[in-house]
């Protein structure tokens, strides 16, 4: 089930981008209690990238456990996680947890891989979830992306003014993909390769899977022409949207 782009695009990505303020969650820690919609006292965290936000929701959650590929990570969320928070290193393709969770999240990243990657890991989280229990994943979506064709762009300007990205899309197999490189050097870039879906193409999955979606909620959108990033858009217009599942 490994991609061998994964481990050196999130680790090229770790070493640009650093790790972000516990505040810099804050509100999508808020946002991610309010969506599961009922006391969460157990989550299990996928692709936790250095625990960050696992960090400023262990501040409402009695016990949480994340999963991240990325041995850096791993240890730079050892390094500052409180004693709630079970760190391991490995990926949720074939991690053996015998633990059932409240809530089970996957913040931006789903994804990886093929179709059949994809309902592995859906199966995965089924297999993790509470019987009373739900998922949230953030799932991009193809009509946004299509219109991200060729453009390039820095991602943060500010923060990281020597690095720039591309966004290229696979219209025949739907997979959006995010190449990044130091001005210094085009050549030695990396990318990374997202499978999208449309909420129908995602409901059918998560069928297959065993699982029903309840709530589907639209984050936002670049407007690729005016390069502003609207807070609001549509569910067929964003970026990504969060489904929340149920068995
Ligand atoms: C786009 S980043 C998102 C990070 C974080 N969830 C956030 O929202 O800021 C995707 C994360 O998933 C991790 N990841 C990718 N494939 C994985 C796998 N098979 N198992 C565990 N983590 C994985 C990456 O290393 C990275 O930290």
């Amino acid at each position: 089930m490994e991609t061998t782009w994964a481990n050196e695009f999130y680790k090229m990505q770790y070493e640009f981008i650093g790790d972000y303020p516990v505040e810099f969650y804050k509100e999508s820690t808020l946002e991610i209690l309010e969506q599961a919609g009922k006391p969460v006292y157990s989550a299990l965290e996928l692709g936790a990238w250095d625990g960050s936000l696992a960090r400023a929701l262990s501040k409402h959650v009695n016990k949480i456990t994340t999963v991240e590929l990325i041995k850096e990570m791993t240890d730079k969320a050892e390094s500052l996680n409180p004693d709630n928070i079970e760190t391991i290193h490995g990926s949720f393709y074939d991690v053996q947890l015998t633990e059932k969770f409240d809530a089970v999240i996957y913040i931006d990243g789903f994804g990886v891989g093929t179709d059949d990657a994809q309902l592995k890991l859906l199966r995965n989280i089924k297999h993790w979830m509470a019987d009373d229990g739900c998922a949230l994943i953030d799932i991009y979506q193809p009509e946004h992306w299509k219109k991200a064709d060729g453009v390039e762009m820095y991602p943060d300007p500010e923060n990281m003014p020597h690095i720039k990205r591309r966004y290229s899309y696979d219209f025949e197999e739907n997979v959006m993909m995010d190449t990044w490189w130091h001005k210094k050097d085009e050549k030695l870039n990396n990318t990374q390769y997202l499978k999208c879906y449309t909420p129908d193409e995602i409901y059918n999955l998560c069928k297959q899977a065993g699982l029903n979606i309840t709530g589907y909620f639209p984050h936002g959108a670049m407007d690729y022409e005016s390069m502003k990033y609207h807070e609001h858009a549509s569910l067929k217009e964003c970026l990504s949207y969060r489904i929340k599942v149920v068995k």
